[in-house]
């Protein structure tokens, strides 16, 4: 995915006064509104999150752009800056939002989440322990997918963070199922009965022994780690204290560029973000 990483505006200092859109019926054609995140593409595929307001401008080095020649337009409406630069204006997707974000911690990426989705098979409804919390991208797109999330993380600023972006991309009814609280998870996680139990945390193996006492008979345990020493380390402990199914995958995603006679992988890709260990409690 050809996302720019230039930091964004703080797309997360809403008015308070205003639902953010993804909290609105997705399937209603609505104009884009004051108060609303707007994503905007510029002739180089470079994109902004923007927060919408009346009196706001968006600054590029190519002039400005009033917020006001956005209000009132549909999504996918080309634009112009003041001294003629075009974009694109979309609502912003999940992914965007993510690469785009304030962040505390780094996060895990999109090509990663998507995956982590599946593996730990979250759902509507499903209890999740997630440690740490970071800047809370993971903590979206599993709240977005339905479930109900306990999260330990070590740093108040990060915790802050995490709460604000859920808080701002989802809307605050999300927040009623994201706990977060500021804990260290290698001391231990109090709650029982939960169904996954998901990490991101430099050494997951010191949160293993207390798996067993707070996930359910056959619930999923994910794990990130960027490291395959650290891979090698959870996958021993998780024999030990009586996981089955355990397995690890990395992640590939390669783009391709296709334009006319020239069509061939893009030279450039992520290769390497993190290995990702999945396994079931047995009993
Ligand atoms: C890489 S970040 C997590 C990013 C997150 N998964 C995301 O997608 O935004 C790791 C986080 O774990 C937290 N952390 C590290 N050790 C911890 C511990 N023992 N207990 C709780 N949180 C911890 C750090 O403060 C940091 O915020």
């Amino acid at each position: 995915m050809s996302l720019n990483h230039e930091p964004a505006l703080d797309a997360t200092e809403q008015d308070p006064s205003t639902d953010p859109p993804q909290a609105v019926d997705e399937r209603v054609i609505r104009p884009l509104q004051a108060g609303e995140l707007v994503l905007l593409v510029d002739q180089k595929q470079r994109r902004y999150v923007v927060q919408l307001s009346t009196d706001g401008e968006f600054q590029t080095h190519a002039g400005s752009l009033p917020h006001g020649e956005l209000i009132g337009r549909p999504e996918g409406a080309a634009v112009a800056s003041t001294r003629g630069q075009r974009f694109t204006v979309y609502r912003p997707t999940l992914s965007d939002f993510i690469l785009t974000m304030p962040r505390g911690a780094q996060v895990i990426y999109p090509k990663d989440i998507g995956p982590i989705l599946m593996l730990a098979d979250i759902g509507p409804g499903v209890r999740v322990f997630e440690s740490g919390v970071g800047s809370g991208a993971l903590s979206m797109a599993m709240l977005r997918a339905g479930a109900d999330i306990v999260g330990y993380e070590l740093r108040e600023d990060f915790a802050a963070r995490a709460t604000k972006n859920v808080g701002s991309f989802l809307g605050d009814a999300a927040l009623s199922r994201y706990q977060v609280e500021l804990r260290d998870s290698y001391e231990g996680i109090d709650d029982h009965d939960f169904d996954r139990v998901v990490l991101d945390i430099p050494e997951p193996w010191r949160v293993i022994p207390h798996v067993p006492e707070a996930l359910r008979p056959g619930g999923l345990f994910v794990s990130y780690s960027p490291s395959i020493t650290q891979v090698i380390k959870v996958t021993d402990e998780l024999r030990r204290v009586g996981f089955g199914e355990i397995s690890t995958t990395e992640v590939l995603n390669r783009t391709w560029h296709v334009e006319g006679q020239s069509v061939r992988p893009d030279h450039r890709m992520v290769a390497h973000t993190g290995f990702l260990t999945r396994a079931r409690l047995t009993r």
